[in-house]
């Protein structure tokens, strides 16, 4: 068992590390990628495929202090309804670009807050997203619902559409930590939408609480995880809440005197984490939590648990093809970045061109080291046979790379014949071993606090 003095030796409390959502991560991507690339890699997709897709939408009616996410407030809906217009040409763009017979196995909505949209607005989006790849068998349509920008008329359209994932903003119920991050919302507004949700059918419910939040101790986290818990939401997103006012200009509203320390924020992640463990929740990768019978849990015990843009996800799809501004698709050859200012994306859009900026084509041992560091993310494990069979692996160089990562980590790491294991003490650590495997220059990461 490792104690708090060894996690510090190890630079756990001091260490800024990427939370691995992609590999390469993205402030390595660069200009070389282009909309004539992402354009040929749809073209190049097979007929008849799945495709992940994901619409971005960057606009809050009120932007939150904490939210580290790329939108912007409007007070009218008039820049929305332009926006949606963009989505839904950029959308005819790919048609004419997809290959015959492709289907959506994922449909997210993320943002900012896409349901900001009027039901018109919404309804539009939905019937051109079909138009332009129907659902495939047991499809997912999940969409981000701000507890404060919800009601009945535009549920009625989600639902009806076929979103059967939703995911609903909480962060933390407590009132001095919601004044604090510039987020109000009561109790009665979550509990509201809750309701409505689940009274259309809506098959699974997921929500995001932070911790790490100014003025969070155990017993006011302890009181958000019970109030959750009471609503028996299918999954949970326990994210650290990361503090980057010199990225994110709003969090400098944030008084970051009221900020826990990193050994608290591990504390608070633990009593979180405990007691979802206790209700029956199966512990996904490094900051998930899902019922048992969740597709996430189910992943995970059955080693299909992947890892992308949106976090953990048990989709098969190769490809996700991210529209709106600044959304990231990935494709067997590489990442591909819209432009991430709307004014931007909207320009190359109603110009005709898809509006790529920037990416990464896959190169070198890239594919390798994306798969271990998915590995560890996803299972807390790395297996040496598939590396072996599916990207050509030495078996020597893995073992001297376990190696040395075992040595770097006082040797809390268990290293077998079959690959490396991050036992459950060693967890807090899992991206700073993921970093090991990462041969990207570090300066350059995007970073956040380990813990
Ligand atoms: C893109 S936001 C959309 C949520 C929706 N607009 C809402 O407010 O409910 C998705 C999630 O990102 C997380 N998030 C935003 N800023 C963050 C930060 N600074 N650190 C960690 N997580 C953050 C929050 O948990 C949030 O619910
Ligand atoms: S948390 Fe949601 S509503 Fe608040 S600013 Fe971020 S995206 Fe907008």
């Amino acid at each position: 068992m490792n104690t708090r003095t060894q996690l510090s030796r190890l630079g756990l409390f001091d260490a800024k590390v990427p939370r691995y959502t992609s590999y390469p991560t993205a402030p390595h991507f660069g200009a070389a990628v282009t909309g004539g690339d992402f354009a040929s890699w749809i073209r190049g997709l097979p007929e008849n495929g799945t495709i992940s897709l994901y619409l971005h939408v960057p606009f809050c009616r009120k932007l939150c202090w904490f939210c580290a996410c790329r939108t912007q407030g409007t007070a009218t809906m008039s820049p929305v309804a332009a926006y949606v217009e963009t989505l839904k040409a950029e959308l005819d763009m790919l048609a004419t670009h997809l290959p015959a017979g492709t289907r959506l196995s994922r449909l997210h909505w993320g943002g900012g807050t896409p349901t900001l949209l009027t039901p018109e607005l919404m309804q539009g989006l939905i019937d051109k997203v079909r138009q332009v790849a129907p659902f495939a068998e047991g499809a997912e349509f999940s969409v981000e619902i701000d507890p404060n920008e919800i009601d009945e008329a535009r549920l009625d359209v989600l639902a009806g559409g076929g979103m059967n994932r939703a995911s609903i903003g909480v962060q933390d119920f407590d009132e001095q930590i919601q004044e604090a991050i510039g987020r109000p919302q009561g109790f009665e507004i979550t509990r509201r939408a809750v309701e409505m949700i689940r009274a259309r059918g809506v098959a699974s419910l997921n929500a995001d609480i932070l911790y790490g939040l100014p003025h969070q101790t155990r017993a006011r986290i302890t009181e958000t995880v019970q109030k959750l818990l009471s609503f028996a939401p299918d999954r949970v997103a326990l994210y650290g809440y990361a503090h980057v006012p010199w990225m994110a200009k709003r969090q400098q509203l944030i008084p970051s005197d009221a900020l826990p320390t990193p050994p608290e924020r591990l504390e608070l992640f633990e009593t979180a984490r405990r007691l979802f463990a206790w209700d029956g929740y199966a512990e996904i990768g490094i900051d998930h939590f899902a019922a048992p019978d969740d597709g996430l849990a189910i992943a995970r015990k059955t080693g299909r648990l992947r890892r992308n843009f949106q976090g953990y996800t048990d989709d098969g799809a190769e490809v996700l093809i991210g529209l709106g501004a600044s959304s990231i698709s990935r494709f067997p050859q590489g990442y591909a970045q819209n432009a991430p200012a709307t004014s931007a994306y909207t320009a190359a859009i109603r110009e005709g061109s898809f509006a790529t900026t920037r990416g990464h084509a896959f190169a070198g041992d890239d594919l390798l080291r994306a798969r271990m560091i998915e590995m560890l993310m996803c299972d807390f494990r790395i297996h040496s046979d598939e590396l072996v069979a599916d990207y050509g692996a030495d078996p020597s160089e893995l073992a001297a790379l376990y190696a040395r990562t075992n040595a770097r980590f006082e040797g809390l790491l268990e290293v077998t014949g079959e690959g490396l294991y991050i036992p459950a003490s060693a967890r807090p650590l899992t991206r700073m071993i993921a970093r090991e495997f990462d041969a990207y220059d570090m300066s350059k990461a995007r970073h956040s606090s380990a813990v």
